[in-house]
């Protein structure tokens, strides 16, 4: 299943199955978190104005007259689920006594695992898109449309989508793939470095 994924842009109208929607989201919540934080949320868009409104708040006015491709495809798509990363959860439980970090100093993260925990969350949804013979893909919101996209859907400003995922049944035409997919895929002989950087896996 973990080879089949592959980002799907284009989808046909045909709805989704709301019980295959809360099994995504049911999945999501295993994945790990750092300290078990957990300092995820997901916005379910499953209705169709909702979904419009999605759209209209995080893509620019003139890219609905003159709609490109990637965007006709994927506004078809009759979900989006949209994960947020609470820094605030992950400060807040390592302050705690088990951990210590009661200055809440940022430098003190190897990593933003606030990020890395709803990306992780975010990767079961989409392998649970392939496990039900569903598309999905995961795309970013433009930082500049972050603010309208609160608005639009009440987001409290401690919550920060890491992106959206469209999700429904994928066209018959896959349609024009894009940029990237004149690029192959990096092979594990190429990027696995065994016992030393530069030793062969
Ligand atoms: C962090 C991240 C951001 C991405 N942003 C976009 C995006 O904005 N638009 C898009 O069409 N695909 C986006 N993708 C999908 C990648 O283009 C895709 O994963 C890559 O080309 C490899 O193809 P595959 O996932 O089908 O194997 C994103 C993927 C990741 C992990």
């Amino acid at each position: 299943m973990v080879r089949r994924r592959r980002m799907v842009r284009k989808y046909d109208d045909r709805p989704v199955d709301p019980a295959v929607v809360d099994r995504m989201l049911e999945h999501a919540v295993h994945a790990p978190s750092a300290g078990f934080s957990q300092g995820w949320a997901f916005l379910r868009l499953d209705d169709r104005q909702d979904v419009e409104r999605f759209w209209q708040a995080t893509t620019p006015e003139e890219s609905w007259t003159s709609m490109s491709d990637w965007l006709a495809g994927m506004r078809i798509a009759p979900v989006v689920i949209v994960p947020l990363a609470c820094k605030d959860a992950y400060l807040d439980r390592y302050a705690e006594p088990d951990k210590g970090w009661t200055d809440r100093d940022e430098g003190r993260w190897p990593a933003p695992y606030w990020h890395i925990d709803t990306g992780m969350a975010t990767l079961l949804i989409l392998q649970t898109a392939v496990d039900e013979g569903l598309g999905a893909c995961f795309f970013g919101i433009p930082p500049e449309r972050i603010g309208g996209f609160r608005e639009a859907f009440g987001v409290p400003s401690d919550h920060t989508p890491i992106g959206a995922i469209t999700i429904g049944h994928r066209a018959q035409d896959p349609g024009t793939p894009g940029s990237a997919a004149r690029r192959a895929r990096r092979t594990a002989d190429e990027v696995v470095h065994r016992g030393r950087w530069g030793g062969k896996g």
